[in-house]
């Protein structure tokens, strides 16, 4: 019997599916796998269901030369995985794309207003008992409605992004390395702008860029220099994309409004101070989860395993 290998335990939607046809084995800790649990995984699988933060790297999938076929990625980003390794070797790979754009959208969203708004803040004041009567400057926030939204990598959550921007009423620009169609940008009411002109004129400043060789830093020191005082940076993407500690320093300085984070560079450790941030809004990694996005998503990394095993490619294959 084929045997499917799934990292960390997930929704059973799509395990159950794999169940009927496979022996599955599920870690049954509450903890990632170490590096050698993965390689000896890769070798004894014929299927592999990994968390984003499995370094699926040369060495685990080299074990996999013999038997492994799919390495599913839970996760729309593959940051984790070698790819051209497993092409080499014959592995495919997939991800769970489209499935989490409204969810993760629906957090960016979530964060915007927080952080302006400093729900955090003011939820923690009132718990807290010290909300004694209504002040006229009780704290105050900042506007979200008809301010400029700057969105940095404008694919399926970047656009999903700028879909809700329209019931605020904001000016949308976005930058990524390609130009949408006019249609599109007309569809959406976005204009392009150069990095640079987008980091100066937003208020809210979105990252919904893949981590890759060219995205790490994309935000470095000089970049976040080129931000207003007042705007706020947004980060759903990857933590690598920001140079977290240029922007603890920056915020800790007041040189940037706030920053409201998702992902975060050293994951899941924080830069030293971050968390003391009265400006900052702080989630760990929670952009796809809800239980319906998260049901897809098991039910997206079966069906790819299930195609794999059965000699098809998996519909949601990662190419390159
Ligand atoms: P997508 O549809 O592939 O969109 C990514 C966009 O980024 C593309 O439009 C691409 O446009 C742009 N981009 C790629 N490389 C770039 C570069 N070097 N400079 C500027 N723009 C670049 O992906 P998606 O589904 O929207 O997901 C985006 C990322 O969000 C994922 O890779 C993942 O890391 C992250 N994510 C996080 C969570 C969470 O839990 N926080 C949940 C889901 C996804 P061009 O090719 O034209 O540059
Ligand atoms: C989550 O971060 C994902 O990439 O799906
Ligand atoms: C606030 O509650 C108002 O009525 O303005």
């Amino acid at each position: 019997m084929k045997r499917v290998s799934i990292t960390y335990k997930i929704p059973e939607s799509g395990v159950n599916l794999l169940k009927n046809e496979y022996e599955v084995w599920i870690n049954p800790k509450d903890k990632l796998l170490t590096k050698d649990e993965l390689k000896e995984l890769a070798k004894e699988s014929d299927a592999l269901i990994t968390m984003l933060a499995d370094p699926i790297d040369e060495e685990v999938l080299s074990q996999g030369k013999n038997k492994l076929k799919i390495v599913a990625n839970y996760a729309v980003g593959y940051n984790n995985i070698d790819i051209d390794k497993a092409k080499e070797l014959g592995i495919y790979v997939s991800n769970t794309p489209d499935v989490l754009t409204e969810t993760t959208a629906d957090l960016a969203w979530s964060l915007m207003l927080a952080v302006a708004r400093r729900i955090v803040e003011a939820d923690k004041f009132t718990r807290e008992g010290k909300f004694d009567g209504w002040k006229p400057e009780l704290f105050l926030g900042t506007d979200v409605y008809g301010k400029t939204l700057g969105i940095i990598g404008c694919g399926s959550i970047g656009q999903a992004v700028a879909r809700r921007a329209k019931g605020f009423d904001m000016k949308v620009y976005y930058y990524q390395r390609h130009r949408l169609s006019k249609e599109r940008e007309e569809e959406l009411n976005i204009s392009y702008l150069p990095l640079d002109e987008l980091l100066k004129v937003s208020d809210f400043i979105s990252l919904n860029v893949p981590l890759t060789e060219e995205t790490y830093h994309l935000l470095d020191r000089e970049k976040l220099s080129l931000i207003k005082k007042d705007a706020f940076v947004i980060n759903t993407a990857r933590g690598p994309v920001i140079d977290e500690k240029a922007l603890y320093e920056k915020l800790k300085n007041n040189e940037i409004g706030g920053a409201a984070i998702d992902v975060y560079e050293n994951e899941p450790k924080l830069t030293p101070g971050l968390a003391d941030l009265k400006n900052v809004v702080l989630t760990p990694h929670i952009g796809s989860a809800t239980h319906e996005t998260r049901n897809k998503m098991s039910l997206m990394v079966a069906k790819d395993v299930i195609r794999a095993l059965e000699g098809q490619v998996p519909e949601h294959v990662v190419w390159r």
